[in-house]
């Protein structure tokens, strides 16, 4: 009988010092089996919270913990949803001390809410940060052995699911709805660490383009971003496969051609870019990333960075870096974005799907270096160390070192 291995996508790093290599992302005996792990269900559209009411009644919730942040409470954007609880008499109390990048502390707190609450369930309204932080608080609920919250860094064996998750993403990025990771911070130690667990996953996914037009446009542009490259990390990471490629080349279609429409605050484009980068999350959430997230996470974790931010700043320089190693997925992806590639040799349709990347992240008005979002050049050998320890980093198609990293970081310096 063909013994089964689940693969799973996990950063392992060799005698040699070097991230990366196929064996690492196996995961059990000496077979492989290609897994996908999705929410069981999810509603798409504007105006499709009101599914959350049906949803909480036939699951039998009692009482649930929103999870969100100050700012969606300030901007009305949470009350949308409890608007609903209320009008439905669904018991609920609100906790909105989610911080962006959120940390160890933060999910402490959030933990002791659901305890006070006696909550029996989870309505996580917000980006990646309050649906993050939920996931960490559903799974510790569950499995109070990792209540330290670091414990939980990569794959950790959690045997309960989380308590059930509702995920209401409020920007068009993460896709945190659909994942099976969260990233959560260790303040003292300054470093974001990623968390693998299928028992996270929300149980029920709720992408309502209409939770996302209160995004500022630099805001919009940064999720965006971080979609778009979920999407082209995910297509050439090393455990890719067919079915994956499927849902990352869709992805970065649809991103390619709506991040701009969305950033103008056009309906079509904020309901594509919510569906878009909810499909780049099917994907990637299933087969993992690569160094373009390893080396964005220690810039969240030193300067507070905003995740898109750093991921769209990363993006061309690692897609140079790692051109060679690719195949021909980057003709796809330049005809993805829109670029016609007939006569091209590779070299040329490399270059041309690298500079679409830096076309877009142009007109929603990236900046094109690292100095201009407040990265410290004395600061880069260490960033370098933390980005090769990253989880994500192992994923990547070209394999890593920290000077190799390094080397990056001084490019996009
Ligand atoms: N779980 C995953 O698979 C996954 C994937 C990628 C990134 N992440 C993590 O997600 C976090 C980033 O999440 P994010 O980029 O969605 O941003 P975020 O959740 O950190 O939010 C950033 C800011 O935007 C505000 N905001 C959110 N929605 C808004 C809206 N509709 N209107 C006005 N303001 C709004 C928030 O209040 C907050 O101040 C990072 O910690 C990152 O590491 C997780
Ligand atoms: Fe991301």
């Amino acid at each position: 009988m063909l013994a089964i291995a689940t693969k799973m996508w996990y950063n392992s790093v060799t005698s040699n010092g070097i991230a990366g290599g196929e064996s690492a992302f196996w995961k059990g005996s000496n077979a492989m089996a290609n897994r996908m792990i999705l929410n069981e269900t999810s509603y798409f559209g504007a105006g499709v919270i009101t599914e959350i009411v049906n949803e909480a009644n036939k699951r039998g919730f009692k009482k649930i913990l929103v999870v969100t942040d100050p700012d969606l409470l300030e901007f009305g954007v949470t009350v949308k949803v409890t608007a609903l609880l209320d009008a439905a008499g669904i018991d609920y109390e609100v906790f909105s001390n989610v911080k962006a990048n959120p940390t160890v502390f933060c999910v402490k707190a959030g933990l002791e809410a659901f305890r006070d609450s006696e909550a029996d369930s989870i309505i996580a309204v917000g980006g990646g940060s309050a649906m993050d932080t939920a996931k960490a608080i559903g799974i510790i609920s569950s499995n109070p052995e990792f209540s330290d919250v670091v414990s939980l860094e990569g794959v950790a064996d959690t045997k309960n699911p989380s308590v059930p998750i509702i995920a209401v993403p409020t920007t068009a990025g993460t896709a945190a709805e659909v994942t099976i990771n969260y990233v959560i911070t260790d303040e003292k130690n300054k470093r974001k660490f990623v968390c693998v667990d299928p028992h996270d996953i929300p149980v029920v996914a709720v992408v309502d383009s209409d939770m996302m037009t209160t995004m500022p446009k630099g805001l919009t542009a940064s999720t965006g971003m971080d979609a778009l490259t979920h999407a082209i990390e995910g297509y050439t990471t090393l455990a890719a496969w067919e079915l994956t490629d499927t849902l990352h080349l869709k992805a970065i279609e649809i991103i390619g051609r709506s991040l701009r429409a969305a950033v103008a605050n056009d309906p079509k484009g904020r309901e594509d870019m919510a569906l878009g980068q909810y499909v780049a999350g099917m994907g990637f959430s299933n087969v993992g990333l690569g160094v373009v997230h390893g080396m964005a996470h220690p810039l969240g974790a030193f300067y507070d960075t905003p995740h898109g931010i750093a991921n769209a700043v990363l993006l061309p320089y690692v897609m140079e870096y790692n051109a060679e190693f690719t195949g021909d997925k980057f003709r796809h992806i330049a005809e993805a974005m829109g670029v016609d590639t007939s006569g091209m040799d590779e070299a040329a349709y490399r270059k041309a799907a690298v500079d679409a990347v830096r076309q877009l992240s142009k007109d929603v008005g990236i900046p094109e270096k690292l100095h201009e979002i407040g990265v410290k050049e004395e600061d880069l050998p260490a960033l370098a160390e933390s980005a090769f320890a990253d989880v994500c980093t192992g994923g990547n198609p070209r394999p890593c070192t920290v000077e190799s990293i390094l080397e990056i970081y001084k490019k996009a310096f």
